[in-house]
């Protein structure tokens, strides 16, 4: 791990490196981001497994500029009108993602919406114009610890995960930014942050009462949100039926499914969960009668991975009923 004085050259290699997959902790006017390229599942399983989430949180995706996060999410009237007041700055809207949108699914947690903001920080800035993608950026700590607003908070808790660090000095706000979901039925409150639900009201007029599956206030519903339209089966040896598909893990894979994709042959937890939601995504089709899941290993990143099948299995359960 390297740290940089943020200098034309130093951004231009940052960039390279978040091109090539790798991490890099970068500055914004809020906390430091640890950042991936959003459209590159495997480079986005990294950092859950560096920041040993729990869950799969969504992540905050970082844009230059709104034409850019026109690119990735439909902003309806109240959405655009916030990011042109507030961008670029401490809020982070949350819109439907777009039908084309190549941010990885693993990025947004399953779900189809996706958080974008357009961070008013130089360094952020040139670093996303030099690396020509949306970048992933939850706030660069192990979850559950403080918020690092220097280099050297990044350096101490994640220094081992990233391959560099551009070091802006200190975040000018040092809080994360406020988070609204701007969806079309409603306009509701994530996070509070810099921003407050007054400058947003003046703007956009009162905020609606958050929905009771507010995934803020409930974090544990988070991922009920995203279900597969088959049901899912967990732990599973051998086929049930004729048509059924498995999502299957390590070199031994039984025989008797309709179709098999394999998270990782090799058993590499981080490899599995870049795949995981593409994967069930690729395997949700009308076709099959169910999706099959072999056991994942309860370590490391096998915990997240666990823990968003159960919910997804228990959201196909639901929807059977
Ligand atoms: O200031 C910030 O926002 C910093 C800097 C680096 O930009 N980033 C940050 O990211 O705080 P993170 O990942 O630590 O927090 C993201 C928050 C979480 O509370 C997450 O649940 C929420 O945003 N979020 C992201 N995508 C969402 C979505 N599609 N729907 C609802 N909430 C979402
Ligand atoms: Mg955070």
């Amino acid at each position: 791990m390297t740290i940089y004085a943020p200098i034309q050259s130093t951004i231009e290699k940052a960039a390279a490196l978040l091109r090539e997959g790798d991490l890099v902790a970068f500055p914004t006017e809020t906390v430091y981001g640890l950042g991936a390229d959003a459209t590159n599942d495997r480079a986005v399983a990294k950092i859950f497994a560096a920041k040993a989430r729990p869950q799969f949180n969504p992540l905050i995706i970082h844009v230059p500029d709104l034409a850019a996060a026109q690119a990735l999410g439909a902003l309806d009237e109240r959405a655009r009108r916030l990011a042109e007041r507030f961008w670029p700055g401490p809020l982070s809207i949350v819109v439907p993602r777009r039908p084309d949108c190549p941010v990885s699914r693993l990025a947004t947690a399953g779900l189809d919406t996706l958080a974008l903001r357009a961070p008013d920080h130089h360094v952020a800035q040139a670093l996303l114009r030099a690396a020509g993608r949306p970048i992933a950026g939850p706030s660069a700590n192990v979850s559950g610890r403080l918020s690092a607003t220097t280099a050297a908070h990044v350096a101490k808790d994640l220094g081992r995960h990233v391959n560099a660090i551009l070091d802006g000095g200190p975040c000018r706000i040092g809080l994360e930014s406020t988070v609204v979901a701007c969806l079309p039925a409603r306009a509701w409150l994530l996070r509070p942050g810099a921003v407050t639900t007054e400058q947003i009201s003046a703007v956009i007029g009162p905020l609606d009462a958050a929905p009771a599956n507010d995934p803020e206030r409930s974090p544990g519903q988070l991922l009920a949100h995203y279900a597969p339209t088959l049901p899912l089966r967990l732990q599973a040896s051998s086929p049930k039926g004729a048509q059924e598909a498995l999502l299957a893990f390590g070199e031994r894979t039984p025989p008797g499914f309709s179709k098999v994709l394999n998270l990782s042959p090799t058993g590499d937890l981080v490899e599995a969960a870049s795949h995981l939601f593409a994967f069930l995504h690729e395997l949700d089709q009308p076709e099959f009668s169910g999706i099959a899941v072999m056991p994942i290993p309860e370590r490391g990143l096998g915990v997240a991975i666990n823990d968003r099948l159960r919910r997804a299995a228990h959201g196909s359960t639901m929807i059977r009923q």
